[in-house]
């Protein structure tokens, strides 16, 4: 782990429009900068800079961040991967900090399997380019393959010699402890633990790597055709190699799939490789198991359009269809596409030019659904109970799909697609959805009421009013935080007769101390955590030094909402880029306003909160036999309290 002060030191140091500059062409405009965004083809520059508050923000897909965020969005990098380039441009020595021991025990043990996963990488690939063996057995095929010198190299490909020690002798040779190899499978112990074999033998390998490069584990492929062994040997899972969280070939993949905003999926290791060689370099394979969610999120990082490959003999594609709504679940795009029969991708695009390989992929993918009905439809012909059979599983498929357009559109051409009337349809799916529901609402009841509201109020985020409450308040600190205003405090005072009076006091105070000793006195906290936690952060800021530094907000573990946070950093950036309107308080505001904004905001949430209460106590009621008297008092206490807020309220607006 690298040590808070070196990332300190490493945001005080960077520039975010330096940075960014290195990969987008920049034009100063005002105080910002500005450019074409990387994330959308567009043709007028709606990414902007802003030097001032050290942050960045795509108005075409509402991506934004700090200097952080901005290298894990284009360069895919992860967060240490990012301070480390940023240390590297701006030649700070980076600290890494004490760990438990037993973190660094097992850091330093998943070291060690990765340094044995690199020489044993390495052992394969200079066998397969210089010793006799590897050179006229593996060599020769990968070039039988037609695999050209130059992709056999970028994928690390090697060969594992017939000699059944050949790895592990040549690891105790170079020094290395045979323990690593064992727990990468790379190496098996006989049961006296006398002998070691290695796993690979006479096969030629296929180096697995982790998203940043790494190798993590090997496939490798038998080169007899005869052999009773299976065609491909895994190595096994380990700490370092979780088969249901690997795509082969994202390493290589990775960029292209985020720029195509596309992504192939395929069966094999060749057919990633061939299809590479050609051109076509946004493929991956989930190498022949049936595709995992944490799989898809992989790629929905990167994409939500996916197109699937079958090969042409697919026996399989039946089974294979089930796995696909897992994709639809995670509201991506799928299409289909088929080969010819007895084709796989590898074989297909062996020396096709990539042109032609991408018109194929364009003209035969199908969308999945429509595909899905077409085979079944095929298969149920002129048998009304295969028929129906069909539909529900349609439905099943298109009640997947979280989007409500979406699945409206499908049921139109589904309709179309089985010559039926649409109402069938959607009745049907509204049952599925009713039942999907249900099921749902019963698995949530067993949750804590707290965790119930927290996951609606993510889901629908913009049905909550707390959301949008504190997410003024957020803005509200953003944007005026540091600026000193007049407040009228309403204190309540004896006077000479004894009676209590209200006076109104005017206090000048900064709007950030305001806010907070609003929050604090009514014991308010944020509810989405996200806010409180940026609301913590912000205030920890303004008391110590006075004003923000924006940049520090954003952790990067959550893209969609440093959007949301950029997007309200920028809010005057974008009504300048668009020469919107100034009706938006954020633009130049009268003091009046920013006051009439604050207080009206506090107390709208307190409002809030009070009614939050009484349904809570009101539901007391209903449910529980306790003492009901208690109850009612305290409901009518807070209903009185409600008006009270809601007289305010009616004089500020
Ligand atoms: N696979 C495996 N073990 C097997 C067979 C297949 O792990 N016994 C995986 C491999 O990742 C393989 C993928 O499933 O790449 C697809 O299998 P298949 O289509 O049979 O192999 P191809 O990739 O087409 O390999 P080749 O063209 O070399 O026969
Ligand atoms: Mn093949």
């Amino acid at each position: 782990m690298i040590a808070r002060t070196s990332i300190d030191q490493v945001y005080d140091a960077a520039r975010v429009e330096e940075v960014i500059g290195d990969f987008i062409v920049l034009k100063k405009s005002g105080t910002n900068f500005k450019g074409l965004s990387p994330f959308s083809q567009e043709k007028t520059p709606s990414f902007m800079v802003s030097p001032v508050k050290q942050i960045w923000k795509d108005f075409s897909s509402g991506k934004g961040g700090n200097v952080v965020a901005f290298l894990m969005e284009h360069e895919h990098f992860t967060y240490p991967e990012a301070i480390r380039y940023l240390a590297k441009k701006y030649n700070i020595e980076l600290e890494e900090t004490q760990q438990t021991e037993e973190v660094k025990q097992k850091n330093s043990e998943r070291e060690s399997m990765y340094l044995a996963t690199q020489m044993a990488q390495s052992f394969f690939e200079t066998t397969l380019w210089e010793r006799s063996e590897g050179k006229a057995i593996g060599l020769t095929y990968f070039k039988e393959r037609g695999f050209k010198e130059e992709t056999i190299r970028q994928f690390g490909l090697g060969y594992a010699p017939e000699k059944i020690t050949a790895l592990s002798d040549a690891a105790k040779t170079e020094g290395y402890s045979l323990e690593f190899f064992e727990k990468t499978g790379l190496v098996i112990f006989n049961e006296e633990r006398k002998q070691a074999i290695d796993r690979f033998r006479g096969r030629v390998i296929f180096p697995i790597r982790t998203l940043s490069g790494r190798v993590q584990g090997f496939g490798g492929r038998i080169l007899k055709k005869d052999a009773k062994t299976a065609k491909y040997l895994n190595s096994p899972e380990s700490d370092i190699y979780q088969k249901s969280k690997v795509l082969y070939g994202m390493y290589e993949a990775k960029k292209s799939i985020a720029r195509e905003d596309c992504c192939y999926l395929v069966e094999g290791y060749t057919d990633v490789i061939q299809m590479h060689q050609s051109g076509v370099v946004n493929v991956v394979s989930s190498s022949g198991t049936a595709l995992t969610v944490d799989q898809i999120r992989l790629i929905r990082r990167l994409t939500k359009n996916i197109v699937v490959l079958f090969d042409g003999d697919a026996a399989g594609v039946r089974a294979s269809l089930r796995g696909i709504d897992l994709i639809l679940e995670q509201d991506m795009h799928v299409k289909i596409c088929n080969f010819p029969e007895g084709e796989d991708p590898d074989s297909f695009a062996k020396g096709k030019t990539q042109e032609a390989i991408r018109t194929f992929l364009q003209d035969q993918a199908q969308d999945f659904i429509q595909y899905k009905a077409n085979l079944l439809l095929e298969e149920s012909q002129n048998d009304p109970v295969k028929k129906a059979d069909t539909v529900r599983d349609i439905v099943q498929s298109i009640a997947k799909i979280p989007d409500v357009i979406q699945r409206e559109v499908y049921v139109q051409s589904c309709a179309q697609i089985m010559e039926m009337s649409e109402g069938v349809l959607f009745n049907a799916l509204a049952q599925l959805l009713q039942k999907q529901q249900q099921d749902k609402s019963k698995r949530r009841s067993s949750k804590p009421a707290m965790e119930v509201v927290k996951e609606a109020s993510q889901l629908a985020p913009k049905l909550d009013e707390s959301f949008e409450l504190e997410k003024q308040i957020i803005r509200l600190l953003l944007h005026f935080g540091d600026q000193t205003v007049q407040f009228e405090e309403v204190l309540l005072e004896k006077d000479d007769q004894g009676e209590v009076k209200e006076a109104v006091q005017q206090m000048e105070i900064k709007v950030y101390e305001k806010v907070f000793l609003d929050l604090q006195q009514d014991e308010i906290e944020l509810t989405h955590p996200f806010f409180q936690k940026t609301y913590n952060k912000m205030i920890e800021q303004f008391q110590d030094s006075g004003s923000l530094q924006p940049q520090y907000f954003f952790d990067g573990s959550e893209s969609e909402q440093d959007g949301l946070l950029s997007e309200m950093m920028m809010e005057n950036e974008k009504y300048q880029l668009h020469n919107w309107e100034k009706k938006n308080i954020f633009v130049q505001s009268p003091k009046e306003k920013i006051v009439q904004s604050v207080t009206q905001t506090i107390l709208t949430l307190r409002r809030y909160l009070i009614g939050q209460k009484i349904t809570a106590l009101t539901h007391d009621l209903e449910t529980t036999s306790e003492e009901t008297a208690d109850v009612l008092e305290e409901i009518s206490m807070y209903n009185e309290l409600r008006q009270l807020v809601s007289q305010k309220l009616s004089r500020v607006i």
